[in-house]
């Protein structure tokens, strides 16, 4: 369906975002990073799916993540598992605050499927770091293309970040879904710079 130009009204109990989509096809040259012996990446243990949405609620609560919340234990444990999915913890100082998830199962590609770390990180260059570890991984394998989305619910300079990064964007789309506060999947006081209507 078109989506018609000028305003369009969201029907009470959605969000609505804009979605863009960014792609690279070549490793970018490395950029500067903060470094810390204390952080590090774990791989993320698939059958510990409990622990797994603490943390993937601790960094998503604020932007409104909800897809894993909306999915099964056995289904996030499927995906956690699959041998071409890549889910790493990141850790500073032996605390969990951080996620990267490479998703390889389309041959020749691999999608950046999460990228985020807990409010308390943010903006002290770990996500730096982090990107580099996953620009690293993601290219030692024969793929011909990395992408990413991210939507205007999240962190305000995810977008720029990926583009310093290296990614180009090359699709906007307009996403609308259940708001994961009314559904019950989060609780009503996330997010509240995203009013609930
Ligand atoms: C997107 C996200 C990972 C970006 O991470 P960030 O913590 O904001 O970014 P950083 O602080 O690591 O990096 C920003 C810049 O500041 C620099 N920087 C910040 N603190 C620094 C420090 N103490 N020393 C050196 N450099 C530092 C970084 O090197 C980086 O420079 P560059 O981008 O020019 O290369 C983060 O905002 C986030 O997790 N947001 C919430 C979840 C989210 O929205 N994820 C994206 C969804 S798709």
């Amino acid at each position: 369906m078109e989506i018609p130009d000028g305003y369009s009204d969201i029907p009470s109990g959605k969000t609505a975002s804009v979605v863009t989509h960014l792609q690279m096809f070549q490793r970018p040259p490395a950029r500067p990073e903060r470094s810390e012996a204390a952080w590090t990446l774990r791989k993320v243990d698939s059958s510990g799916v409990d622990r797994y949405r603490t943390l993937f609620r601790r960094i998503g609560e604020d932007w409104l993540w909800s897809s894993r919340l909306e999915m099964s234990d056995d289904e996030v444990q499927h995906v956690l598992s699959d041998p071409l999915y890549d889910a790493y913890v990141f850790e500073a100082e032996g605390n969990e605050e951080g996620l990267i998830e490479l998703d390889f199962r389309i041959k020749d590609e691999c999608e950046l499927s999460f990228f985020g770390l807990t409010p308390l990180m943010v903006g002290r260059g770990a996500g730096r770091w982090m990107m580099s570890r996953v620009l690293e991984c993601a290219w030692s394998r024969p793929i011909q293309r990395l992408w990413v989305h991210t939507c205007s619910l999240d962190h305000p300079g995810a977008l720029d970040f990926y583009v310093r990064s290296g990614f180009v964007p090359f699709r906007r789309q307009v996403e609308v879904t259940d708001d994961p506060r009314i559904i019950g999947l989060l609780p009503r006081t996330a997010a509240p710079h995203v009013p609930l209507l």
